[in-house]
Order: structure tokens, then sequence, then C-alpha cells
């Protein structure tokens, strides 16, 4: 019999992977997706712990599906209740204590044995608790990546290493781990057989990636976009996110020399005061950011920059702040996001002196995001008059309008003219742009 699963993902690209991939074990456990919580026989809370905000929402989310729960139960059935991802890893027993009625509590690196916690659930009645970080890779018992998307994220490395003060990641995802290199073409050469068009390199550090070869020998993450980027049936690849310690001469070289990889970088910098940075334990200062920019914008002129902010880290000041601003100024981002600083359980920086007033940070990061989007609103109108290429790679309704995404990862709404619709779909074709708003660019076809 068909059962139903609802997944419920918040957080980072890393996690809607995951959330695919957890969807692939369930395929074959015959389970089908569905769009609603209400009679669904297993429901997956696919979770993030970054911020206190994300993670904060969990238990009464949780707590809504309790009248479900029940009526499934008073017609004699169950409702499998699993969480997952970020918070699963951090939390582990507290979930079982805090919300009994929760079965599974699955960590971010055992989910390849989400068939085991179910069948232990599901026979023996009882919960399960797996938040190990086993010897093996999930990786190696996953089923095939199933997709019917032009665009999809390929995860090649996962955890961190760098212990940012603020971050949660080295320990919800673990050390620094890379994909060996025959794994992952082979997970490419399946995404494209299935009309994948364009492919997301992840990794929360994916410029730390060291991946094994057949050889033997240790692959970079520039030798890994020559190699996927050298599968004919691939349009535009993409890596996603980067730590500006590990940019090396090759990896810039790629945004020059491989025109696959889209012009387009996210480089978190974080803050813009060396003393913040340095709190940050980031490994690098103000400076040193800038200069790699300018040497990668002197190899690639086009690239348009996005990053990541936190403002309001514990002692920063008001001349902090502007440093931070004056960072974003000179450098100029198409893109970014920023965050107010949240303080998570178990970092140094929770234990910092100088916390800043919530008020204080809310003021910031309203003048940093009033910034970033006066950026990105003249980076996409810089566009108008332009010709450049679109993927199009949503058919749904857009009226008249078709949706892609420029090589800079505008999205793009494109007017069509007669039933071509169907034909573009994972096409790249030329078109030229004549309008463009904070959040998308409209077009025609040339
Ligand atoms: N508070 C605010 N933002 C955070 N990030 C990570 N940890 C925190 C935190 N404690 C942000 C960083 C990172 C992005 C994924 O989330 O900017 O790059
Ligand atoms: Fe977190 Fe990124 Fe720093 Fe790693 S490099 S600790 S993932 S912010």
């Amino acid at each position: 019999m068909i059962k139903k699963v609802h997944v419920r993902t918040i957080g980072c690209q890393m996690n809607v992977y995951d959330a695919e991939r957890m969807k692939d074990i369930l395929r074959l456990l015959e389970y089908e997706d569905t769009e609603k919580p209400d009679d669904a026989d297993l429901v997956i809370f696919n979770t993030c712990y970054i911020r206190e905000k994300a993670s904060a929402k969990l238990f009464s989310e949780i707590g809504k599906l309790t009248p479900y729960k029940n009526a499934k139960k008073a017609k004699g059935q169950r409702m499998v209740i699993a969480v997952a991802g970020c918070v699963a890893q951090a939390l582990g027993d507290e979930i079982k204590s805090r919300v009994p009625f929760v079965d599974i509590v699955l960590g971010t690196q055992a989910y390849h044995r989400f068939s085991n916690a179910l069948e232990v659930v599901l026979k023996q009645n009882s919960q399960v608790v797996d938040t190990e970080f086993p010897p093996e890779s999930k990786f190696d018992f996953l089923p095939e990546n199933k997709t019917n998307a032009v665009s999809a994220f390929l995860a090649v490395q996962e955890g961190c290493d760098k212990f940012c003060h603020y971050c949660v990641v080295p320990y919800t995802r673990g050390a620094e781990y890379s994909r060996p290199i025959e794994s992952i073409m082979k997970e490419a050469d399946i995404l494209l057989q299935q009309g994948v068009k364009e492919i997301t390199l992840l990794g929360q550090n994916v410029s730390a990636y060291h991946g094994i070869g057949k050889d033997g020998k240790t692959n970079s993450l520039s030798g890994l976009i020559h190699k996927i980027a050298d599968i004919k049936e691939l349009t535009r690849l993409r890596i996603m996110t980067s730590h500006p310690m590990d940019i090396t001469e090759e990896l810039i070289d790629c945004f020059a020399n491989v025109p696959k990889l889209m012009p387009f970088f996210h480089l978190p910098v974080q803050h813009g005061s060396d003393k913040i940075l340095k709190a940050m334990n980031r490994k690098h200062d103000a400076d040193y950011y800038k200069r790699l920019i300018e040497r990668i914008r002197k190899k690639r002129p086009d690239i348009a920059m996005s990053s990541d902010f936190i403002a309001g880290f514990p002692g920063e000041t008001d001349k902090d702040f502007e440093d931070m601003l004056s960072l974003v100024k000179e450098i100029g981002f198409a893109q970014a996001f920023s965050f107010k600083y949240s303080s998570r359980p178990g970092t140094p920086a929770a234990d910092m002196p100088n916390q800043i007033p919530e008020e204080i940070k809310e003021e910031r990061l309203y003048r940093l995001q009033d910034l970033l989007r006066s950026q990105q609103l003249a980076f996409n109108r810089n566009m108008i008059g332009k010709k450049t290429k679109i993927l199009f790679d949503d058919n749904g309704k857009h009226g008249d309008k078709i949706f892609g995404r420029t090589p800079y990862m505008q999205p793009a709404f494109i007017e069509l003219t007669g039933n071509i619709r169907e034909n573009l779909l994972g096409q790249e074709r030329e078109v030229v742009i004549n309008e463009a708003v904070l959040n998308n660019v409209k077009g025609k076809l040339v």
C-alpha cells in the first residue's frame, strides 16, 4: 500500500538536498510525497539550528500535529513523527523527553539509516534516537538521487573545521568531509541523465573540498570543477558556499577559464571590522577579503559577488559597524544574506561579554539591509538594455512569462510569444533585459 510522507524543511541548501535524499530512501519504501501533514503516515521535520529563531519554532510546530496524530490513532492508523537535521543532531535526547510523541530523532550523518529507524518504530513500537557520527559515509548508502528539476544540488563536502566562534555547524554537521571524486561523478551523471542542466556543488565549506580520486590522489575544488564541467550534458555549474581563506589561485582561474562555471560567487565575509573578524575567529581581516575580491575581479571582471553578514556580534561598537558598512560600500554586492547575531549554546561567542542589546542589533541590521538592498537594486537595474543568457528552470504559472535565472542568479521572467513554453524548459537562451526591480528582472527573447 502506498503511504504518505510530508517533509518540512527549513534552513540552508544542504537541508534541501538532505530532504530530497530522504525522499529517495522513502520512495523505495513506497512512500509518496504529500503537501499536507493532515493524514500523512510519516511527517519529517528537517530542522535548522543556526539561529535561535529557526530552532525555537520546532516544538510548537510538532505540537500542532497532535490532533492529526490522534485522529489517525482513532482510525487505528499511525502517524510517525521524525525530527531530522541540525536540531536533531544538537538536541537529540532532549527532543525525545520534551515531546514524547516524536518517534524518530535522526542526526545529520545518520539519515541513510532511516529505513532501520522506521522498522524499529513500526515493529517494536519504540522510539529511535540516532545522532551518531557513524564511521561509514551516508553517501555510500543512499539510493539514486531522483529528480525532475532543471537545477539540482549535489553535496560534495560536508561539515566544517573552521570553528567560527558564533557557529554551530562544526558541531551539528561534524568535521570536514569530502566525498570521493568517483561517487560525485556518478551522482552527477545520474542527475544529468534525468534532464538536469545546472548543478550546484554544495558544501558547508565547499572551497575546502579535498576528495580522493580513482588514482588515490587528492583533488581540490578546482580539480572537481574541471571534471564536472567536462560532462557534455551539463549547461551550468555553481558552487556554494566558501570561506575566504580557502580560495586558491586555481579556483579563481576556474571563474575565468571554465565557461560553465557561472560568474556568481557567494563568499561570506561576515563583518568588516578587523577587531570583530578576529573575535569571530574568521582567520582573515577586512583587507585580505578586499584584496581577494580585487584578484577575482581582475580575472573575471563581470563576476557578481554575494556574501553573508552578521550584525551585532558581541563587542561590536558603532565604529565596528561603520567598518562593516564601509566594506559593503567598497565592494558592492549583487546579493547578500544578513542576520542579527544569535547566541548559540555551546559556541564560544555565547559566553563573550558585551552582548549587544536586541534593539541595537535590530537597528544595525536594518541599516545594513537598507544598504545591501540598494546595491542589489542597482546591480539589477544595471542589466537593463543588456543581453544575457537565461536558463529556464520553471514551467510554473507565470501568465505569459516563463521563469529562469541569469548567470548572476537573478530570478528572471521572460515574455513568451506563441506557444514555446515547453521547448524552453531546460534550455539556455539569449534575452534582453528591459525591466529590473529589487528581486527580479524581466526581459524578452532575442
Ligand atoms: N547568528 C547569526 N548568524 C549566523 N550565521 C551562522 N551562525 C550565526 C549566528 N550564531 C550566519 C553566517 C553564516 C550563515 C549561514 O549564517 O552568516 O554564513
Ligand atoms: Fe560556520 Fe561557515 Fe565558519 Fe564553518 S566557515 S564555522 S560553517 S560560518
